[in-house]
């Protein structure tokens, strides 16, 4: 339970049974009811106590915990900046400061994002974006499913907001044949194991996206017609990705292969695939039970791990 929380959940409140809530002093109280005031929250305090007048919505780590039916078991630390270069940056230096897994810094706006291969990522005011800190215990050939059941928690959460998506493997995340989402798997790994993983997550949902954008990608505003509370969409995935992480840890990658290929984009169309090596022409027929994308070929088929995919 956090102080927004309690602020929220009565009219009024007085410092002593807030401090009684939280364990803390009435001084420590008086200190976060500060910070609350200082990021946008009106505050009202009399004799009787505080008042929150709960007149906007914004976006911050006490919010988000506001939003979560339930605690989370991974993700505990959630770091909210108006601005920053990029929170895959932030997440891969706390990383190799040893920070412990399920760190999740979160930015307003990034004025350096980068999505793969060193791509450009837009990332202006009322998108999601973040990274988070995993340090799961799989091989660093098992990378490439991580960032695929990603995709899963994004249609998993876009779903609960009645919103259709497909992904253009790997893990695009597309709605009406455009892109809403994006994710970046970053790693340190030794030959046999992971040390940890960097996953970045963009996710187009109040921002207004620039005009060169607008043939290729979308936002959640453009479908809904409406505003979306980043705080419960970001609380939503958090929620599905954990269960989701929880299952790819204690079973196999298998488990997921069939909602994967149950929402994959271009299948069965003609696709070209670019890894930067080597480049593949073929029908897309979907993923098999270890994550890699058959491609049928004219000299047969072929599975393949990574790479950029392309409709012919
Ligand atoms: C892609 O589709 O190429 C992946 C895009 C990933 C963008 C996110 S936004 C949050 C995080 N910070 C970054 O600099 N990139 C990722």
């Amino acid at each position: 339970m956090n102080i927004l929380e309690i602020l929220k959940s009565k009219e009024v409140v007085s410092g002593n049974s807030i401090g009684r809530l939280l364990g803390i002093s009435r001084a420590a109280v008086h200190k976060q009811i500060n910070v609350l005031k200082r990021i946008g929250y009106t505050i009202n305090s009399s004799h009787k106590g505080y008042v929150l007048i709960n007149d906007k919505v914004l976006f911050n780590e006490y919010e988000i915990e506001c939003n979560l039916k339930r605690s989370l078991k991974i993700c505990k630390i959630l770091k909210y900046y108006k601005e920053l270069a990029s929170t895959q940056t932030s997440v891969k230096k706390l990383a190799e400061r040893n920070f412990d897994e399920g760190i999740i810094v979160i930015a307003e706006k990034q004025t350096n994002a980068y999505g793969r291969i060193k791509r450009m990522w837009n990332s202006n005011e009322g998108g999601l974006w973040f990274s988070i800190l995993l340090k799961p215990l799989i091989r660093p050939e098992e990378l490439s499913k991580v960032s695929l059941i990603l995709s899963i928690a994004l249609n998993r959460t876009l779903k609960e907001y009645k919103v259709d998506s497909e992904i253009k493997w790997p893990n695009d995340v597309l709605v009406n044949g455009k892109k809403i989402a994006g994710i970046l798997v970053e790693m340190s790994a030794q030959q046999d194991r992971i040390d940890w993983l960097v996953v970045g997550i963009g996710i187009n949902i109040n921002n207004t996206l620039p005009k060169e954008l607008k043939n290729i990608s979308i936002s959640l505003k453009e479908v809904l017609e409406k505003e979306t509370d980043r705080s419960a969409f970001l609380a939503s995935f958090l929620i599905n990705f954990e269960n989701i992480y929880d299952d790819f840890q204690n079973k196999c990658f298998s488990f997921f292969a069939d909602e994967y290929n149950d929402k994959l984009a271009y299948k069965n169309k003609s696709i070209t695939i670019d890894d930067g090596y080597n480049v593949v022409f073929g029908i897309n027929l979907g993923i098999d039970k270890d994550g890699k994308l058959i491609v049928k070929t004219t000299n047969g088929v072929e599975k393949i791990i990574s790479g950029t995919l392309r409709l012919n």
